[in-house]
Parts: C-alpha cells; sequence; structure tokens
C-alpha cells in the first residue's frame, strides 16, 4: 500500500493538490486555527484500510519500547532555564510530575512500515513545510525522527513543553478510557516564560487548559513549545499508540546521543561507540 492515495484521506484534506485553490483555503484553515488554538486536529487523516494496517504494525513494534525517565520536570533536562534565579521547591523549574510511557526508536520501526513511508513520502515533508511556512525535512536522527509512544495501563505523561516548535503525531490506537490529551495553550513566549500561570496549571488550576479529545486516525499538529500539556493516565488493557512524526527547518539537525541514551535506553551508547 505505497500509493498515498490509499492511505491519506484525500477526499477530505487536499493534501495532493496544496497549490490549487481548495489546497490554499485548507492551509490558511489550518494556519489560522493553529494560531487561534495553539492546536490544528485532522479527524480520520489516513483511510480506514490505512489506519488498520499502521495499528497493527505498531502492535508489532509497541514491546521494544524503552521507558525512560518516569519523573521529569516541565522542561525536562533544560537545567539551564533556572539558571541564576531564586527559584524554591515549589517552582516550576523543580516540579516533577510522573512520566509513565514507552517509546519506540525510530531504528526499531522498519523502512518497510507503512508508518516509515508515509513520515517520509514528500507529500507529508512538502504539507509540513506548507504548514510551517518554510522548508521541512524529516529530521535526520538515527533515533529520535520517528517514534512510536506507548502507553499501557496506568500510562501518562507529566506537564511539559516541547523542544520543537511543532510536533506531529497520528494516534494509531486509542485506550478504553483516559490518556486524554490536556493543554494550556500559547502560556508562554519567547519574551516570557511566565513561570507565575506555568505553577497554576500544576497546581490544578483548569481556566487556563483545554481538552483534546483524540481518536485513532487523528494526526494532530501542536505548538507545544509554547503550550503546557500533558497526556492523563490511562484506563483499562488497550494500549495507547501514537506516532511522533518528527520534521525539522535545518535539514542537519540531529539530537544530541545523550538524550537517546535517555530515552532508549543503554543500546544507544553501545550501537554509537560501535560506530566510531
Ligand atoms: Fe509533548
Amino acid at each position: 500500500m505505497t500509493n498515498l492515495s490509499q492511505v491519506i484521506n484525500f477526499e477530505q484534506y487536499p493534501i495532493d493538490s496544496l497549490d490549487s485553490p481548495d489546497g490554499l483555503e485548507f492551509l490558511r484553515q489550518i494556519k489560522e486555527e493553529l494560531e487561534k488554538q495553539g492546536s490544528c486536529v485532522l479527524s480520520r487523516f489516513v483511510t480506514d484500510e490505512a489506519l488498520e494496517t499502521l495499528a497493527a504494525e505498531a502492535n508489532q513494534v509497541a514491546h521494544l519500547g524503552y521507558q525512560g525517565p518516569t519523573m521529569a520536570t516541565p522542561y525536562f533536562f533544560n537545567y539551564n532555564i533556572g539558571k541564576g534565579l531564586d527559584v524554591d521547591e515549589n517552582h516550576p523549574v523543580n516540579r516533577q510530575g510522573k512520566r509513565n510511557l514507552r517509546q519506540v526508536a525510530t531504528d526499531l520501526i522498519s523502512p518497510d512500515h507503512l508508518l516509515s513511508k508515509l513520515y517520509r513520502s514528500e507529500m507529508m515533508i512538502y504539507f509540513i513545510s506548507k504548514v510551517l511556512g518554510q522548508e521541512a525535512y524529516c529530521n535526520k536522527d538515527r533515533y529520535q525522527s520517528l517514534n512510536i509512544s506507548v502507553m499501557d495501563e496506568g500510562g501518562c505523561q507529566q506537564w511539559h513543553f516541547d523542544s520543537s516548535p511543532m510536533v506531529t503525531t497520528l494516534l494509531l490506537q486509542e485506550p478504553d478510557t483516559g490518556g486524554v490529551f490536556e493543554y494550556a495553550p500559547g502560556i508562554r513566549s519567547d519574551e516570557d516564560e511566565n513561570f507565575d500561570v506555568v505553577r497554576d496549571v500544576l497546581d490544578g488550576q483548569r481556566e487556563n487548559v483545554k481538552q483534546l479529545s483524540l481518536k485513532r486516525g487523528n494526526l494532530s499538529l501542536f505548538r507545544g513549545h509554547y503550550s503546557l500539556h500533558r497526556v492523563t493516565e490511562v484506563a483499562g488493557p488497550s494500549q495507547r499508540l501514537q506516532a511522533i512524526l518528527g520534521y525539522a527547518t535545518d535539514p542537519n539537525y540531529e539530537g544530541s546521543a545523550d538524550s537517546s541514551v535517555l530515552h532508549y535506553g543503554p543500546r544507544i551508547a553501545t550501537l554509537e561507540s560501535s560506530m566510531l
């Protein structure tokens, strides 16, 4: 199934004709929503047939996911963010939340899998470039570019900010209940970390918090660098499986090896040293 007309739901989304009047209007709506809401969800982005294949292939590799850190702050391991500040233990830079998920690294997902083909397709890269308004590329990192996030029963992700300006995800399998995506749109900017309001959200204040009920087959574009977000606890035996499609605006972008070891396990250090 490499013909993308059988994979992407072109009837609803003119991804194959983005320079046509329909395509331009579609892009305008996406950009407007991203600007206003900080997110844009395209439901049934892939066809039902493709979703069956994508979910089945994800299930084949889900057991390979590595747990990684079980507690993390909203800023992960960016310790510099609190540098020079007089911060107490309740300050957001010191607040660790529960992180319970496993990530399947890129090198464990077969290039023959439909997900890999969709991710690397020229059409997807062109689509993301148009949304971002600048040239986009598949992230070159051997481990971090395409991931599958696996949440078992009790799985969740702590409140956090992403490091990249926009994150593209595709939900492949829904949990029975829970696993809800929550976010506080545009809570910080390049100029202002807005720590007081971030602290309010961490303390349970809901005024700035929205929920996205993601369904399988949803493609989500999310400006997670400026929006604090989390995934609530998954309940029931069905795993939540979500593909993370890493696109970059720097053609040479590669993540750090330390971060890969942390998120994908000590096997990465062994692999890297054998390549020296
Ligand atoms: Fe995130």
